[in-house]
């Protein structure tokens, strides 16, 4: 009998000391899991103030040890909204940041765009060498320069039909010459007549044009109107000033019928408005209705269709 209670006791005791260690381990495991939680980027994030979705927002956008620099402040709705910006670029992302804290007032869209286009520094302050492997996609302007000694290859003349001028004085490349006489025609076709007066220029010929503006009218006028020797694109071979047979007055062109054809058709032969009215703080060159540069069809179309200049696509499309 007393053995038999004695085993009853027992199993009691076995079962009591089990039903002690699974919830000490049970316990054991949560407080583990629990620590394990309040170590994560996620819990971190939800505790400074950040919703769930915004957090997931965050790590689709970054790394997990790039999510430090979110825990060192308290939640910044500016971070959420910049990455929702259209031409954000995750690697200027700091850059963004203080420049917003430099510039309170200004939008994210324009923090964004002057950060991309390095517009934050002046204008051929950090001028840099353009890249020329991209060919027919370089970029010169007030960043990007060409070296004195740059000559575009396979320079063509311009027959005296299509650019003002004495015969053999009007050159271009050929894939500009190409594409412009393929939106020559069409806009024959559509009754206008398209003329050249500007094509390739050199680094010497760009030289006298900038020179001449600045002795005649000082510095600040002839960058808002002259690209500075290095700078211009007509030194590509792939910038054409197009006016028409009957008007080639840079104040009146604008308003012409060959203009708004221009405008509205350019893009479908490769040609982009390259200083349109109201980009001027982008390209820091006042409006100019016959400047058109080469960059290919689908890269013009891309820009007419964003209406974007070839900076801006530049920036977003081809540098990130
Ligand atoms: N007029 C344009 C900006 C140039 O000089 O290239
Ligand atoms: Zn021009």
């Amino acid at each position: 009998m007393a053995t038999r209670k004695k085993l009853k006791k027992g199993v009691w005791v076995f079962f009591v000391v089990i039903l002690f260690l699974s919830i000490a381990i049970y316990s054991g495991i949560n407080i583990y899991k629990d620590y394990q939680y309040k170590q994560t980027y996620e819990y971190k994030l939800l505790e400074i103030g950040y919703t769930k979705d915004e957090v997931n927002k965050l790590k689709e956008v970054f790394k997990n040890e790039e999510l430090d620099i979110f825990l060192e402040s308290e939640k910044n709705e500016d971070i959420l909204n910049l990455i929702d910006e259209k031409y954000f670029l995750k690697k200027n992302f700091e850059k963004y940041l203080s420049y917003k804290e430099k510039n309170k007032k200004k939008e994210l869209s324009e923090i964004v765009r002057n950060i991309n286009l390095h517009l934050d520094k002046k204008y051929y302050e950090e001028l840099q060498n353009t890249n020329q492997s991209l060919d027919t996609l370089m970029l010169v302007n007030k960043y990007y320069a060409l070296p004195s000694d740059y000559e575009p290859t396979e320079l063509v003349t311009i027959s005296t039909k299509y650019a003002w001028g004495t015969k053999g004085s009007k050159k271009t490349r050929q894939v500009t010459l190409d594409a412009f006489l393929e939106m020559w025609d069409q806009a024959m076709e559509d009754g206008y007549y398209l003329m050249i007066n500007s094509a390739y220029r050199s680094y010497q010929d760009q030289e006298k044009v900038y020179n001449d503006r600045k002795n005649s009218r000082g510095e600040k006028y002839a960058d808002s109107v002259a690209a500075r020797p290095g700078s211009s694109e007509h030194q590509t071979g792939l910038s054409l000033d197009i006016f028409s047979k009957n008007n080639s007055n840079q104040s009146t062109f604008k308003d012409t019928p060959e203009a708004a054809w221009l405008k509205e058709n350019a893009h479908k032969y490769g040609f982009v408005l390259r200083y349109p009215e109201d980009k001027v703080n982008i390209t820091g060159y006042s409006y100019e209705s016959w400047h058109y540069r080469y960059v290919g069809v689908d890269v013009a179309t891309k820009c007419f269709e964003e209406n974007i200049t070839f900076d801006e696509y530049y920036a977003y499309y081809l540098e990130k």
